[in-house]
């Protein structure tokens, strides 16, 4: 999805905005561009396609700025041209804007300017916004320009129906970036004579960790000393600064081909700081950060998961445990269908949503829609001052560190892994788990992260190998049972996502019903059947899909030996509780995913049509 930048201060502008704009390619992007203020004139440089070629374009200038804005797009109306990249001007090519979010009423605002006789160049929604800006600076009454400017903003954004997060320059307030937001991120830094604005953690670390959150609803007057906000009808509001504490992503993917990769491997120190930060002695598990009170916590009668993608599929682990040992009945739900499908939400329920970035529109939207209904929400969140993380009752945080590829890893471990912990905490409260079962388990759980390595070092070139094999397949299947489940629809979303090549993962038990006539000769099926209390039905089920001939390749725990004479390729994991196989079963399957894209020459880190965070509808 898109990412804003904007710098002012001392440093040299453009090379800040560069590396602003590198700082969230990891979001997806197809063009992006950047406007300063050269003295008081605006000057625009866009590109079409890589970050590389709109630096390569900017070397052949010269520009004496201390204020600019930048923008990767992702293209939503109008194609990743130059014309339709940000940042867009009005008329006279005064006033400047960068966008992320969708205007849904953009048509009607746009021929009411083309009536009025403003001449729009390109076919974005974002446009239509710097026109606006440019009516209501023509009528503005305020003498002190940046004040002008901030209220023509103000008026503008009013018109506007959807979601925005903006920053605009404009050539008569050459001292001032105006930011505003509703219903896309955004954040502002404020340094040492120095501040910026981001959509996201990651371009505005790096300058500073002291923090200002925007809400929905807020605009900000940012200066190079100093940070105002204000409402929509215009009264101005306190600043809380916040100190970030977070892991500035690093920019380099330390010897690893891939982003993806690279967080693959590293998993196994993920848990081990999360065991560090969690798992205390013989204590149970500890979430300070948990604000929510034990008496309420143990007084749920029924919990629901709403997620996305990889996240949903974590949520769907979390119903399984939950079920097992807090017998609370839970539902899985995808969050996009949750928000629209008039659920029934009961003050005894519990709202739990899982995301990596904090600021999916769909989860988003479900939180919201609990809270508008009196029902508490629960978010386990990777990203420290996501809007999820604000806008919930209480927050569990990941501790995933900042994760670049797409394709979700080290997060969904992290979240399985919190599950887990989470899982243990409200049985120890709920005295429905003895602290001798807290312990076996915790037993278990600590021996992980060295289990993850050995899956790591020892199954990798297997795993290549069969990547290689069939790296012209035209669909996959993987089959799973129980707590696998989730693994194998993880597994699937991870080929079908980077490889392009389709998979679709299914309860084992339910394969015969149906999808069973799509298995020949040449389908490759990924079986995950660790030896645990359903596998006897898996091998049933196993059994039944070799016998129409298909290419078997399976996950198993070592030692099992059932599968030497029927699977071409055998994955093993060490052996462990049941409930914690899915930590270990994921690993040679988003290797697998990973080394079959790779092996095609796609872009793994960035595949087509994907952004890191999917900010809208
Ligand atoms: O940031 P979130 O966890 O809320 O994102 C949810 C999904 O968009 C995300 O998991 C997506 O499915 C990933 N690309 C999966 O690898």
């Amino acid at each position: 999805m898109c990412g804003i930048f904007g710098y002012i201060g001392e440093r040299d502008v453009v090379e800040v905005l560069v590396a602003g704009l590198k700082r969230l390619q990891y979001r997806g992007y197809d063009s992006c561009g950047i406007a300063v203020l050269d003295g008081n004139e605006l000057a625009i440089v866009k590109e079409a396609g890589r970050i590389e070629r709109l630096e390569q374009t900017l070397s052949r200038y010269t520009f004496q700025a201390k204020v600019g804005i930048a923008h990767t797009r992702w293209a939503t109306h109008g194609t990743p041209t130059p014309v339709n990249a940000h940042p867009h001007i009005d008329c006279q090519g005064t006033v400047s804007i960068v966008h992320n979010g969708v205007i849904d009423n953009f048509l009607p605002l746009r021929e009411a300017l083309l009536k009025r006789g403003h001449i729009l160049r390109s076919e974005t929604d974002t446009e239509v916004i710097a026109h606006l800006i440019e009516e209501e600076l023509a009528c503005a009454a305020e003498e002190d320009k940046a004040i002008a400017f901030l209220h023509a903003v103000r008026r503008a954004v009013q018109q506007l129906k959807g979601s925005y997060a903006i920053a605009c320059l404009w050539e008569e307030a050459p001292g001032v970036i105006v930011a505003a937001r509703h219903g896309s991120p955004l954040l502002l830094g404020v340094g040492n004579n120095e501040a910026c604005v981001g959509s996201d953690l990651n371009a505005v670390l790096p300058l500073t960790k002291q923090v200002v959150l925007l809400n929905d609803g807020e605009l900000a007057l940012v200066t190079q000393t100093q940070v105002r906000l204000f409402d929509l009808e215009g009264n101005e509001l306190p600043v809380k600064v916040h100190l970030m504490e977070w892991e500035i992503a690093e920019e380099d993917r330390a010897g690893f081909p891939t982003f993806m990769l690279k967080e693959i491997y590293e998993q196994p120190d993920r848990l081990r700081k999360i065991l560090s930060l969690r798992c205390q002695g013989e204590a149970p598990p500890v979430f300070e950060e948990l604000t929510m009170p034990p008496s309420q916590l143990i007084a749920f009668r029924r919990i629901i998961v709403q997620a996305a993608g990889t996240s949903w599929h974590a949520g769907l682990y979390g119903k399984y445990l939950f079920e097992r040992y807090l017998r609370v009945p839970t539902d899985a739900e995808i969050a996009s269908e949750f928000r629209y499908r008039e659920p029934v939400l009961e003050q005894d329920t519990l709202v739990i949503a899982i995301s990596q970035s904090g600021e999916t529109a769909d989860t988003l939207a479900g939180i919201r829609q609990a809270r508008s209904r009196f029902v508490p929400v629960l978010s386990l969140c990777n990203v420290p001052g996501s809007t999820m993380t604000r806008e919930s009752n209480a927050v569990i945080y990941l501790h995933a560190g900042p994760e670049i590829g797409v394709a979700s890893t080290k997060a969904y471990t992290a979240q399985l892994a919190h599950l887990f912990l989470l899982t243990l905490h409200i049985g120890r409260l709920k005295w429905l788990l003895s602290q001798e079962t807290i312990n076996a388990l915790l037993d278990e759980f600590r021996q992980l992260p060295d289990k993850m390595q050995r899956v790591l070092d020892e199954q990798e070139s297997l795993v290549r190998e069969c990547a290689r094999t069939f790296l012209n397949a035209r669909y996959f299947l993987y089959l799973a049972r129980g707590i696998n489940y989730p693994t194998a629809l993880e597994g699937a979303l991870k080929l079908k996502e980077v490889s392009y090549i389709h998979a679709s993962g299914y309860p084992a038990g339910e394969f015969k019903h149906g999808p069973i006539a799509l298995v020949d000769k040449d389908t490759p099926v990924v079986c995950i059947a660790p030896l645990d209390s359903v596998y006897e039905k898996m091998l049933a089920n196993i059994q039944e899909v070799k016998a129409r001939g298909s290419r078997l390749i399976v996950v198993t725990t070592e030692g099992n030996r059932d599968f030497d004479d029927t699977a071409e390729f055998i994955f093993t994991i060490s052996p462990t509780h049941e409930d914690l196989t899915p930590l270990l079963t994921v690993l040679p399957l988003q290797l697998l995913a990973h080394h079959v894209a790779a092996m095609k020459g796609l872009d793994v880190d960035k595949p087509r049509n994907l952004a890191k965070s999917v900010t809208v509808e």
